[in-house]
């Protein structure tokens, strides 16, 4: 496996039980990934898998579940949060533009977001080159981004909106995380900084991040140029088809070569 680029993601993914403090809410895409492992496994491999927070909800489909992460004080923690699952749960650390695990999947994923890491055509083309490489001909791939949205993209630089507020676990305080961002538009990359606060500790903590914005015309263009064709395409965890309202853009996609 090739070295691991410390740079990379950044600070934001250090912080392991932060981010499973702050992300409480996030529930919405639970069912998706259990009836997908259910349709698709049962072997299924999750790439940027962070704490093992989709883990669960797979593995209760009697799947096995690999999670590749970059991070490794987050894989440290899906350790612990997924400890009772046995020899079902394999954990790696790995960069999704790199990692060769040797073998196949049933069902490969990339949930919440995390496609957005991948910053450049380039970056995004390898990261599907390896999971293609990891396909067999009935493999699916299944990638869960948003759309972006100009209204959120075009804010004001210095204008802060709350993202999110959750309950700090080692403390019982609340706190409340503040967005604001940058857009380039040149490189379609978001520059944001999340400011947490509690009612005590003004601006106690703040991370800097950068997303790639995909539009879905440029996801359909990857996903071809990496070998794979679009199977389906929605706009939600309800299986809508994606539209001109849609929040999310939910990928399903096959190896060219394969027969339905
Ligand atoms: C938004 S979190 C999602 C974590 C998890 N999939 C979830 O649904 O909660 C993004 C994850 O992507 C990981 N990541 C970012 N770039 C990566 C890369 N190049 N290779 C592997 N993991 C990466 C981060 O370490 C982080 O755990």
């Amino acid at each position: 496996m090739p070295p691991v680029p410390d740079d990379l993601p950044g600070p934001i993914y250090q912080d392991a039980a932060r981010y499973d403090a702050e992300h409480w809410w996030k529930t919405d895409d639970l069912p998706f990934w259990k009836k997908m492992a259910a349709r698709h496994g049962p072997r299924v491999l999750e790439l940027a898998a962070g704490t093992g927070r989709l883990a669960p909800s797979i593995l209760a489909t009697g799947a096995s579940y690999t999670g590749v992460d970059i991070s490794a004080p987050f894989l440290e923690r899906a350790a612990a949060n997924l400890a009772g699952e046995g020899s079902a749960v394999k954990l790696l650390q790995a960069d999704m533009r790199s990692f060769d695990l040797g073998d196949t999947f049933d069902l490969i994923l990339i949930g919440f977001n995390s496609f957005l890491h991948l910053l450049t055509d380039e970056d995004a083309l390898a990261a599907l080159a390896r999971a293609r490489a990891h396909c067999h001909q009935r493999t699916r791939l299944a990638i869960d981004i948003f759309v972006p949205d100009p209204l959120f993209l075009y804010r004001p630089e210095n204008r802060r909106v709350e993202a999110m507020r959750y309950t700090d676990p080692a403390t019982g305080e609340a706190v409340i995380v503040e967005e604001s961002n940058r857009y380039d538009p040149e490189g379609e990359l978001n520059h944001i900084r999340w400011t947490y606060s509690t009612e005590t500790r003004r601006d106690f903590l703040e991370y800097e991040f950068v997303m790639r914005m995909y539009y879905p015309d440029t996801m359909d263009r990857l996903l071809h140029e990496a070998g794979f064709r679009v199977a389906s395409k929605w706009g939600d965890y309800d299986e809508t088809p994606l539209g001109p309202d849609s929040a999310l853009q939910l990928y399903v996609a096959v190896p060219d070569s394969a027969v339905e």
